[in-house]
């Protein structure tokens, strides 16, 4: 299923949230519009609100406007995330254009960032769960800060264990995911056993999205309109790399970590490693610990009733580990 399938098959649902998408960014500062016309007319793959539609539909529910602003909220916030990730991790490319901050410098992107930020909160006001869902989005909010924070910590001393990396990737990606599905399994009043299906599902496609985002950092001829390397170039360890150091010898792991800590000097150590996680089965390792989360969102799933919409979140979370961008 591609995903103009999906949005066919999300029919006058997509269409309302497109609509409230667009709307809410309005602005009567014309270089504001300008430049939110230029992330929107590039809007990625859109995978959270079409999580957060079905989601709300597999939950039993049909749509409603409340199902429409928390899609958005969480489309903007990922959005925003995506702006400020850039400037961050000094990104050149984003979708397969210049980024923001590299067209505009950072503190124009840094600002944009903030107000896709404010607008998404403004949006959960007024609506039927304002107060779970103000909750659940200032939650991640804060797992991403932490997230990001816990990242730099620990790229500065290049000891990640397996534990940290997954902490990294639930408060990063995870728990955007999480409060997109739980608001949307809200806002149908869903009871509370789907909500945890709804939860738990989240959770585990989260993961699995965010490993395979690593696992493409790895790729020799990835063509997923952003920059590969920039992972390990910013001494970051992640899953296929973990995998690498799994299968090595103390001392081989050791050797490693130096030359992580070494690689704002020596930037060449980046290819050497690179070519290391390849040839020592860290991508494979990635992708068995992906398709667990993958059979853990599966099996979440069977606690909602069977129908089309549960169908697609399962096609969707099995996507994950095969798509190419
Ligand atoms: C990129 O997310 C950031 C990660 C969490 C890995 P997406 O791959 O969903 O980005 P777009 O919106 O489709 O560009
Ligand atoms: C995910 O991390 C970014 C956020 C969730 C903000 P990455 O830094 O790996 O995302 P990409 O690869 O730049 O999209
Ligand atoms: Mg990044
Ligand atoms: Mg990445």
């Amino acid at each position: 299923m591609n995903r103009s399938e999906v949005i066919a098959h999300l029919g006058a649902d997509w269409t309302a949230f497109e609509k409230l998408f667009r709307d809410a960014l309005l602005s009567d500062v014309p270089l504001l519009n300008k430049l939110n016309e230029s992330v929107l007319s590039n809007s990625g793959k859109q995978l959270r609100p079409m999580l957060s539609l079905l989601t709300a539909r597999a939950c039993g529910g049909a749509c409603n406007a409340d199902s429409y602003h928390y899609a958005v909220v969480s489309e903007i916030l990922h959005n925003a995330t995506l702006i400020h990730d850039d400037v961050a991790d000094e990104s050149s490319l984003r979708r397969g254009k210049p980024t923001l901050a590299s067209l505009m410098g950072p503190t124009t992107a840094v600002l944009v960032g903030d107000y896709w930020l404010a607008k998404a909160v403004s949006l959960i006001i007024g609506t039927g769960h304002q107060l779970e869902v103000t909750t659940l989005f200032s939650r991640t909010l804060s797992d991403l800060a932490e997230g990001e924070m816990l990242q730099l910590q620990k790229s500065g001393e290049a000891d990640t264990t397996e534990e940290d990396y997954l902490r990294i990737v639930f408060c990063k990606t995870a728990s955007l995911f999480e409060a997109t599905c739980v608001s949307a399994a809200l806002s149908v009043d869903a009871p509370e056993e789907r909500r945890e299906a709804a939860r738990r599902y989240a959770v585990a496609t989260g993961v699995a999205f965010q490993i395979r985002d690593d696992i493409f950092d790895y790729w020799d001829e990835a063509n997923i309109g952003k920059p590969v390397g920039i992972d390990l170039k910013e001494q970051k360890i992640t899953m296929p790399l973990l995998g690498a150091l799994r299968n090595s010898v103390p001392s081989e792991r050791e050797r490693i970590r130096r030359m992580i800590l070494d690689i704002p000097r020596h930037p060449e150590h980046c290819a050497w490693i690179h070519r290391y996680v390849l040839d020592n089965g860290g991508v494979e390792y990635a992708s068995d610990r992906l398709n667990e989360y993958i059979d853990e969102a599966l099996d979440a799933l069977k606690q909602l009733p069977a129908s089309e919409d549960r169908d697609v979140l399962e096609k969707l979370v099995k996507y994950n580990a095969v798509r190419k961008k």
